[in-house]
């Protein structure tokens, strides 16, 4: 018979399986870590870098740390919300996010975990990047410019759809998403909303025609209850104002 194993987080006792990672083992215990790149169908990826926790006094991105026994775990000290803060500011400057004139506002995981962080200002000096919007697909937008490199898209098109539309083009400052066809337009794939792909994106980058503005501002998920509680946008059912991108 398995020992049961546990580690603290903020002082309180988790438990978890061989193998969990402290995001992971947290979820199942009920304790929200901010995240935006994480998603529990697919394997870490570790990029967003918002879910970092300190581990014994390391900091680590809690997504991608297995969880140990007796491991001293870190999530809401005033230091890692003031860097998940920058990090989201980063990503707030480094695309066009217009909230006001987004589709997507309170329903966007970004915006909601920005709230949840208490980030009130970008800080830094807006890149303002060109970036272009694809509407050439009859039932789906895509707005580059809100893009924030989780690769949701990218993996869930391609392990789980099967289909590979998407992409991570050019590194650093310079990486971009892109759709996988030679004109670059997502018109030329056989994208469908019903793809899995169509219903990870926790911003407005991938939205859905025919349906925009259906729930009215005040009444979308995040405008309802705070992201800790509501949970992510893809995980919500459609009927809680979950996958929808409206
Ligand atoms: Fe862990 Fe993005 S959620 S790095």
């Amino acid at each position: 018979m398995s020992q049961e194993q546990s580690f603290t987080l903020d002082g309180q006792p988790v438990s978890f399986e061989d193998g969990q990672s402290i995001m992971v083992a947290a979820r199942a215990a009920g304790i929200y870590i901010p995240h935006l790149c994480f998603n529990p169908e697919f394997k870490a990826h570790g990029s967003c870098r918002v879910c970092l926790t300190k581990v014994n006094g390391r900091i680590q991105a809690s997504c991608a740390t297995p969880a140990a026994a007796g491991q001293t775990v870190e999530s809401e000290t005033e230091e890692l919300r003031d860097i998940r803060c920058g990090i989201l500011q980063m990503m707030f400057v480094e695309g066009n996010h217009i909230c006001p004139a987004c589709e997507k506002s309170g329903a966007c995981q970004l915006q909601a975990v920005a709230y949840y962080v208490g980030m009130l200002e970008p800080h830094y000096p807006h890149f303002y990047p060109r970036r272009t919007v694809d509407a050439s697909h009859p039932d789906a937008v895509i707005d580059f410019n809100r893009c924030i490199l989780c690769e949701l898209c990218v993996r869930a098109s391609r392990d789980v759809d099967g289909k590979n539309v998407f992409a991570v083009h050019g590194r650093g400052i310079h990486a971009h998403l892109v759709i996988n066809t030679p004109s670059g337009r997502l018109g030329a794939t056989t994208f469908s909303i019903t793809d899995k792909a169509a219903q990870v994106c926790p911003t407005g980058t991938i939205l859905i025609k025919h349906r925009g503005y259906e729930s009215p501002i005040g009444r979308r998920l995040y405008d309802r209850q705070p992201v800790d509680v509501a949970g992510d946008v893809a995980q919500v059912p459609e009927s809680q104002g979950g996958r929808r991108h409206d």
